[in-house]
């Protein structure tokens, strides 16, 4: 599980640090900065997939995601425009587990000739166990090139040369001296998003698909009636029926196959045919579609949640988070919601963010002392 999540110069995120517990609902104002921790969230986990340079340079590189505002902030309530930078700049994020956590430090490349300056650089990655990358804890480190693994007799160093754009997860995961980097890389890999479900007139979540066995599903939710088999298949039928009758009572759920393709379609009561996917409305599709997900077949270690309520009915709320609830039970889930009532069917742990001086930071705190502790590596 998730203790710890940490990020610093990300957005409108100058510096955050928050505890996660098994169900954390993140809420807040219209650009409160909800957004910004997700995607913070994300960028951690492309780290898993070998992939966070080309994420950032995708959107810009780190000149259009890093922190605009002043390094101390504004809270204070200084002045601040016309302020100088003097550190370098440092996109950092960071994630403690109650097994192995993962730090990484990205900076600006150092000037040269090259067609790729949207790609930023590696600066430092810290793979450590405990509540944060303090030395203690540390047991892989990689500074600029260099990599090194904590032994029993001190630092044995495991590489050098590293390219700057290369992940130490993704070079040396296989290494037998640093297993942690394997654990470091499936824990962040464990972890899954879903922000992108389609229920517009052509989801492809309307359409039949092959009845292939599916134990996730997909970020488009593509696959929702095989997702939702399996999950049949796999012991899960109970908690379905469930989930149907507390949201649509008195309806089935049925998931014929046709020629080899099938289709997810609900019988209600009153009507004289199942409705097939495409004539389900775009709130219970939705519905469907976070219900396959929360009860898919295969458990992520973490499911992230980002404005599930979307295109919901608020009359399908209480199912919504009866079944994120539940999920929870096995899951760790994170929900981003700006809807009070659905934050509150939740209960878990709330974090409330709020911008303050352009900086987001989470309700209630008086200032960095209220946060918890994270020890950045020195540069
Ligand atoms: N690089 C940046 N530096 C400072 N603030 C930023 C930066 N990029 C975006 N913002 C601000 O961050 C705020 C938070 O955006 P977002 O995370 O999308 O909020 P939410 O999802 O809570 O509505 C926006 O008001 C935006 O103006
Ligand atoms: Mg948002």
């Amino acid at each position: 599980m998730i203790t710890r999540l940490a990020i610093e110069g990300y957005r409108s995120i100058r510096s955050l640090v928050v505890d996660l517990e098994p169900l954390t609902v993140v809420t807040g104002a219209n650009g409160s900065g909800k957004s910004s921790l997700y995607r913070a969230l994300r960028l951690l986990a492309d780290c898993g997939e070998g992939r966070v340079i080309g994420s950032l340079a995708a959107v810009g590189g780190l000149d259009a995601v890093r922190w605009a505002g002043p390094e101390r902030g504004t809270r204070g309530g200084q002045a601040t425009e016309g302020t100088v930078r003097r550190g370098p700049v440092a996109l950092r994020l960071g994630v403690a587990t109650d097994g192995l956590g993962y730090a990484i430090d990205l900076g600006l490349p150092v000037a040269q000739c090259s067609a790729f300056d949207l790609d930023p650089e590696i600066k430092q990655e810290h793979v450590f166990a405990g509540a944060d990358p303090r030395p203690a804890g540390v047991l892989v480190e990689r500074r600029r090139g260099v990599v090194r693994v904590s032994t029993d007799g001190g630092w044995a160093e495991l590489a050098r040369g590293m390219h700057p754009w290369a992940s130490v997860l993704d070079e040396y995961a296989g290494h037998a001296e640093a297993a942690e980097l394997a654990g470091a890389r499936r824990m962040l890999r464990g972890w899954r998003f879903h922000d992108a479900l389609r229920t517009d007139p052509s989801a492809p979540a309307r359409r039949p698909q092959v009845a292939t066995r599916a134990s996730r599903l997909d970020d488009d939710g593509a696959n929702l009636a095989a997702a939702l088999q399996t999950a049949i298949e796999a012991g899960w039928d109970r908690e379905l029926e469930r989930a149907i009758e507390d949201a649509f009572p008195g309806s089935r759920l049925q998931l014929p196959v046709v020629d080899g393709r099938m289709q997810v379609a609900l019988q209600q009561p009153g009507m004289l045919r199942p409705l097939t996917a495409p004539e389900l409305s775009d709130g219970t599709l939705q519905y469907l579609l976070l219900t396959a997900a929360l009860l898919s077949a295969e458990k992520p270690q973490l499911i992230v949640l980002n404005e599930p309520e979307r295109s919901l009915h608020a009359d399908l709320v209480p199912a919504l988070a009866e079944r994120i609830r539940r999920a929870a039970e096995a899951t760790q889930v994170v929900v981003v919601t700006h809807q009070t009532v659905l934050a509150d069917a939740l209960g878990g742990l709330r974090v409330e963010l709020e911008k303050q001086g352009g900086e987001t930071i989470v309700a209630g705190r008086e200032g960095l002392l209220d946060q918890p502790s994270w020890h950045w590596p020195k540069r």
